[in-house]
Order: structure tokens, then C-alpha cells, then sequence
């Protein structure tokens, strides 16, 4: 049987094994990525654009994602469950950021939750591990900074931002997160935070050196057409598989040629 993951199985591959991260929103993904052997499943506000259809994550509620996240966690899998809070769950006050985190766990069934930024967000991190929360940090292109960054622009170019980057990433270490994701930064700079961590970083779009790789599943799985950003692989082209099965299906219907005896109840 597989063993469930915990936040300190986490830490110990630093340095040892890369972390395998993806996302998911509800049961029967999770159900089929937990058959593979995936360390985090990250319940995404990425939901606010690959579920709901939205332009970016801005418009995600903290219902959304308790509800993404309870469909995640039903599927009882053993990769740790990390849940993502969504825009203006944490920004206004650390009393709201540590109520918001807790309903994570006690409602949702997550283990840990990830937040975006990074000096600014220093007491909302503090008082969430505080509170035994696991955290996990995210800079670089951190989308729900985008209309403040004017888009989806690489993060950390040029040596001043650069430093600015590892600060933040010093930062979140020292208030007790447990990992970083890092978005969009070039791949010599995240090599470098990740080296000067003791925390692992986890990467998408930040090259090789990071200690693990997160993908959101619709993209890496081809069922998400809508755009592809540079750093996506799809490593299967589900779209095409699944409007395929549905062809096939309307074909069949329309020569009634299903249901067939297999598929009937004949008495
Ligand atoms: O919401 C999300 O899916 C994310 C990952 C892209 C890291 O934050």
C-alpha cells in the first residue's frame, strides 16, 4: 500500500529527489493522478481559469476553492494536498489570512495551503505557521499580481531583480514555509535561490535546478486549448482522445448502433 505524504517527507528530498507537483480540482483526476506516483497535488486558483472559464485567477473565491478542495480530498489520495487561497483571502488583514488557511484543513481536508508574495506577506506567513498550518510561498509571476506587473511577464530578469526575488524567498524561509513555488523566472535565478535555501523550490517555467516541477494537469495532459504558455509540455493530447470517444459515441447514436445487446437490459 502507498504511503500518504507529510510536509517533513517534503523537506527530507532536498538535495535527494526531485518533488513531482500537479494540480487538481476534483475527484475523478485526483483519483487518476494519485494512481501515478506524484508527490503534492496543489488545488490551484488556476481553477478560476481551467474550471470556471474565467481570463485569470483574480475573480476565485474562498468558496470556489473549498469546494475544489473537498473534491479533492474525498478522493482520499496519498500525495500531500496543498490548498491554494485565492485573491483577497490573506491580502487585508492576518486574522482573516489565518481564519481563511484554517478552513482549509477544517473544512477541506487539505494539509497545507500556498499564498503568493513575499516580504509583504511576511506576518500573514508567520501567524499561519504559527498557528501549525504548513505553508507554502509562490513568487515570481505571481498571477494574481498580474494587472499590477502588466501581464504575464517573466519575473527576476537583471541582477536588481534578481536579489529581490531571493530576499522574498529568504524572507518566506525564515517565517516557516515549507517549500516556494517559483513562476517564471529565469532558470540561472531560480538555481540560485535554490541553492541558497534549505527549503525546496518548486518550479514552472524556472528551469532544471529547482527541487521539484509543477504543472497545471489540463495543460500538461492537452485538454486545455485555450493558450499555451512556453514552459507547458503536454505529455498527452487528451483533447484530441476524448472529442475522438465523443465522435465515435454520436456516430453510434445516430446509426443505433448503441446501445447494443452488451449494453441493454434485454429483460
Ligand atoms: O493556481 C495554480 O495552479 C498555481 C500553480 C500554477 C503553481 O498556482
Amino acid at each position: 500500500m502507498k504511503k500518504s505524504i507529510t510536509v517533513p517527507d517534503i523537506l527530507s528530498k532536498k538535495g535527494k529527489e526531485p518533488i513531482v507537483m500537479v494540480t487538481s480540482y476534483d475527484f475523478t483526476m485526483t483519483r487518476i493522478i494519485d494512481s501515478s506516483d506524484i508527490d503534492i497535488i496543489l488545488v490551484g486558483d488556476s481553477a478560476g481559469v481551467v474550471m470556471a472559464g474565467g481570463e485569470d485567477t483574480i475573480g476565485v473565491s474562498m468558496d470556489q476553492m473549498i469546494y475544489h478542495t473537498k473534491c479533492v480530498t474525498s478522493a482520499k489520495p496519498c500525495a500531500l494536498i496543498v490548498g491554494d487561497m485565492p485573491f483577497m483571502s490573506y491580502q487585508t488583514s492576518v486574522e482573516q489570512a489565518v481564519r481563511n488557511a484554517g478552513r482549509f484543513l477544517q473544512e477541506a481536508g487539505a494539509k497545507a495551503v500556498k499564498l503568493e508574495g513575499g516580504a509583504r506577506v511576511r506576518p500573514q506567513v508567520e501567524a499561519i505557521v504559527k498557528a501549525d498550518i504548513p505553508l507554502m510561498g509562490h513568487l515570481g509571476l505571481t498571477p494574481q499580481s498580474v494587472h499590477a506587473f502588466g501581464g504575464h511577464k517573466i519575473q527576476g530578469r537583471g541582477n536588481e531583480a534578481a536579489r529581490k526575488l531571493l530576499d522574498d524567498a529568504l524572507i518566506l524561509q525564515d517565517a516557516g514555509a515549507f517549500s516556494i513555488v517559483l513562476e517564471c523566472v529565469p532558470a540561472p535565478v531560480a538555481g540560485e535561490i535554490t541553492q541558497a535555501l534549505d527549503i525546496p523550490t518548486i518550479g514552472i517555467g524556472a528551469g532544471v535546478h529547482c527541487d521539484g516541477q509543477v504543472l497545471v494537469i489540463q495543460d500538461m495532459l492537452g485538454m486545455f486549448k485555450e493558450f499555451k504558455p512556453k514552459f507547458v509540455k503536454r505529455y498527452a493530447n487528451l483533447f484530441d482522445t476524448i472529442k475522438d470517444a465523443l465522435d465515435t459515441y454520436a456516430g453510434e447514436v445516430r446509426q443505433r448502433t448503441f446501445p447494443d445487446d452488451e449494453h441493454s437490459h434485454m429483460q
